[in-house]
């Protein structure tokens, strides 16, 4: 299997985390019970992802601030092999701050900084990469040019519509993208609610779109097929980063022209790992553990391929 070559242009958080028995609800106090800072970022976590679980060659595009914060940024992604094209800014180096509670579930509330500078003609050179992977938490005009740049040279682009869009994407950009890597919550900002799982996928406008269930596993219409892959059971501390590290191993999975059922399997895998620790790049796995967890049979699979399908309501022989 050649190693495929991933180019993230995205943001590096540092994330002050606390655990609390449970998220706050608005107006509400909870006494913490730990604090500890993190690297974080949704784009650096998917280039650690990308490297680490994933084994590919990785170069990511990022913006910092000349600060202190941004040293322990660039320590992990360098850790993790990433190779790295750094905007250097005035603003502060972003930061992020995560309320994880004792279910593993967490909120959080970026503030992006030095990621808001990134701009379209910051894109390193594109020889050499297959996939270009993209998240929603950059400038949406700078986005838009990367995913367009990307598709007029013949380059993979993935987009992960995370944080979820606030308004309708741009149809240029949707028209750029070969794969949308999408949650439920983002799935329902860009469809609405109404109908399943499997036909709201339908109506966006994009080749290739993969939907993340959370513990279920995923949904995916890729490759011109559809397929079903049911999570992994772990004992889940802390979610933050999953679906990052789902998308880093995914798109070094397809970089690598893997299998698209074998991609979105390591994926899950890699994310349900990722839930097992606590922090966001620290709580990505190596690639031996997750070749290890995606060799597992059905009894390590939190639902049958049959309940998986109900709940997105697939219908066999309707499938593409
Ligand atoms: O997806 C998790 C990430 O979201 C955190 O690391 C935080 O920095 C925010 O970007």
């Amino acid at each position: 299997m050649t190693k495929g070559r991933v180019l993230v242009a995205g943001s590096a958080n540092l994330d002050f985390v606390v655990r609390a028995p449970h998220v706050p609800a608005p107006g509400e106090t909870v006494l913490g019970h730990g604090f500890a800072m993190f690297p974080g970022g949704k784009g650096a976590n998917q280039a650690v992802a990308c490297a680490r679980a994933g084994g590919a060659a990785t170069r990511m595009l990022l913006a910092l601030g000349d600060d202190a914060q941004a040293l322990p940024l660039e320590a992990s992604l360098r850790d993790a092999g990433v190779e790295l094209h750094i905007q250097r800014t005035h603003a502060p180096t972003g930061t992020a701050f995560i309320c994880v509670g004792d279910d593993a579930e967490n909120a959080i509330t970026v503030v992006p900084g030095a990621n808001a500078e990134l701009r379209a003609e910051h894109l390193p050179d594109l020889t050499g990469v297959d996939v270009l992977l993209l998240q929603l938490e950059s400038p949406l005009a700078s986005v838009g040019a990367w995913a367009k740049q990307a598709h007029a040279s013949g380059v993979r682009v993935v987009l992960n519509t995370a944080p979820a869009p606030r308004a309708p994407l741009p149809p240029a950009l949707l028209d750029a993208v070969d794969l949308l890597i999408v949650n439920e919550g983002e799935l329902a900002a860009m469809t609405g609610s109404s109908g399943t799982i499997v036909e709201r996928v339908a109506r966006l406008r994009v080749a290739g779109v993969v939907v993340t269930l959370g513990a279920r596993g995923c949904y995916a219409r890729i490759g011109g097929h559809a397929l079903l892959q049911p999570g992994f059971v772990v004992d889940a501390i802390d979610t933050t980063g999953a679906g990052d590290t789902f998308c880093g191993t995914l798109a070094a999975g397809l970089a690598s022209r893997m299998p698209e059922e074998e991609a979105v399997r390591r994926a899950c895998a890699a994310s349900a790992l990722a839930c097992t620790r606590l922090g966001a790049q620290a709580s990505v796995p190596a690639r031996s553990e997750v070749e290890a967890l995606a060799a597992a049979g059905n009894s390590a699979m939190t639902v049958s391929r049959d309940e998986l399908g109900a709940y997105c309501g697939w219908v066999p022989s309707d499938q593409p």
